[in-house]
């Protein structure tokens, strides 16, 4: 598929209105669409906003310069290919330009030919690295973590003093708050990297079945224990062992691994040799651990060994301040994952989305979005594509905490959805997800006509709006 210039957005940034609308009128003139504003501060939130194809940058600009600015976009993306401008060509700073991640500088007043090759380089460069890192900040200490909150800043300051060493941590959060994706940043970061990083999720597994997961096991150990089998701890040897859903663990599991942890010696299940490995430990439960020492269902001793150093990730509802970020880059992981022209959240559903509690958190969020993606239409999320529990939620208390769900209910009689109708309606929601939204394959895939998915979808309120519009073209 080839682009046309019209599918381009170019963000332009300069003070001087007269040479601004000469550099507007000759983008517009082959083909281009343009956003313009006059200062660096409109440039970094029309960036965030609008997230434009390519940022043809003046560096002298009131409130806050054209590299400051650039230094503040290239923070929240890494991609997008920015064109600096200058009236004044010294090597100093096209030098200072390209080092804050412009890829070519123009001397003004820009020469139209210069202009016309210059942007059709940058929108080929960001082609190129969009390929190449389709995810955010590469260059960051965090790939793939995206934050803007104190609390968030702090763990993550946490996070780069603590991994280096050795200590084992313990990561608590509710489900979806990002505890694995910060066991990936420690280890990352930590002089175990490119070393084993093995990951056990404790909690898939019953007693016998993990300690031999984790401990191995000698042949005949058990029945179907056909050969001797190395374990978890031993293939982690030199690196780290991520301990996942740590707090349903059998007592006896629990003092195997306190071992582990204060010896760093175990024997595989039915072996008497005794085995040492150095392995450092990142756990991770969404559990209460504390009270279930009160209960007497986690050992203390093993909780005090596991948090050398705690991280507790507070749930999405504590940090509303960080959704609409996430939800854009979400939007655009996923835009570009499916091929969509999305770019922006309507005012409305982020309104929505800030307000609602998000008992499943980032995941929940980023799921939403997905589905936003996939449903939608045009280039905005609306309200209408987004879940209808979601939407019911917003006019309850923001701060209310009970993450309870309410049952959907049906579009077209207001009626709750029986537990089969909800189970059909997820079930057609993960078939338009793997359809890329496209209702004839998602219908063949269900083995329903075309006329029943739609009416299904207007029933359980996942028409779209061009739908009621009456378009019924793929
Ligand atoms: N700050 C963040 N920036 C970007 N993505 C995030 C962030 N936090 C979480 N996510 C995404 O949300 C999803 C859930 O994160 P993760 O699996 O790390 O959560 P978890 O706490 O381990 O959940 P669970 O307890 O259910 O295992 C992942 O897809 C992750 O990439
Ligand atoms: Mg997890």
């Amino acid at each position: 598929m080839t682009a046309k210039t019209s599918d381009f957005w170019i963000l332009i940034v300069d003070d001087d209105v007269h040479h601004r609308a000469m550099v507007r009128a000759n983008l517009e003139q082959f083909g281009y669409r343009t956003l313009e504003v006059s200062n660096g501060r409109d440039a970094i939130e029309t960036a965030r906003r609008e997230h434009p194809n390519l940022i043809i940058m003046d560096m002298r600009l009131p409130e806050c310069d054209g590299i400051t600015a650039m230094r503040e976009i290239r923070a929240f993306d890494p991609q997008v290919p920015m064109l600096m401008m200058t009236g004044y060509g010294t090597i100093e700073t096209a030098v200072q330009a390209i080092k804050t991640g412009a890829y070519d500088y123009l001397l003004k007043p820009v020469d139209v030919n210069d202009l016309q090759s210059a942007v059709e380089n940058g929108l080929h460069f960001g082609e190129l690295k969009g390929t190449a890192s389709a995810e955010h900040a590469e260059a960051s200490l965090f790939p793939g973590i995206v934050w803007k909150s104190p609390l968030i800043e702090e763990i993550l300051k946490t996070v780069s003093a603590v991994a280096p060493s050795d200590a084992s941590v313990l990561i608590t959060g509710e489900s979806g708050t990002g505890k694995e994706l910060v066991a990936d940043a420690i280890q990352r970061l930590s002089r175990r990297a490119g070393k084993p990083f093995i990951k056990v999720n404790c909690a898939a597994l019953h007693e016998q079945l993990l300690e031999s997961e984790l401990f191995g096991h000698e042949k005949g150990a058990f029945t179907g224990a056909l050969e001797q089998r190395k374990g978890r701890f031993e293939l982690a040897d030199t690196g780290t062992l991520f301990l996942d859903e740590i707090g349903d663990m059998a007592g006896t599991t629990q003092a195997k691994i306190l071992r582990v942890l204060q010896s760093g010696t175990f024997e595989r299940l039915g072996g008497t040799q005794t085995i040492e490995v150095d392995v450092r430990v990142i756990a991770a439960t969404n559990k209460d651990l504390k009270q279930a020492i009160e209960k007497g269902a986690f050992r203390k001793d093993l909780f005090y060994r596991l948090s050398v150093v705690p991280i507790h990730l507070p749930a999405l509802r504590e940090r509303r301040d960080e959704i609409p970020l996430l939800a854009e880059h979400f939007l655009r992981r996923f835009a570009v994952k499916n091929k969509k022209p999305m770019r922006r959240i309507s005012a409305e559903a982020l309104r929505i989305m800030v307000n609602y509690n998000w008992p499943g958190n980032v995941r929940e969020l980023e799921n939403a979005v997905e589905r936003a993606v996939i449903l939608g239409l045009g280039d905005s999320i609306t309200p209408d594509v987004l879940p209808a529990h979601i939407r019911g939620d917003a006019s309850r208390s923001p701060f209310s905490t009970t993450p309870d769900q309410p049952t959907p209910v049906a579009a077209d009689t207001g009626e709750p959805l029986t537990l089969l109708e909800q189970a059909e309606r997820d079930l057609i929601i993960q078939a338009m997800i793997a359809c890329g939204g496209n209702r004839t394959k998602a219908a063949e895939q269900l083995g329903m006509s075309r006329r029943s998915l739609y009416t299904k979808l207007k029933r359980y309120g996942l028409e779209t709006q061009r739908d009621k519009d009456g378009d019924e073209g793929e």
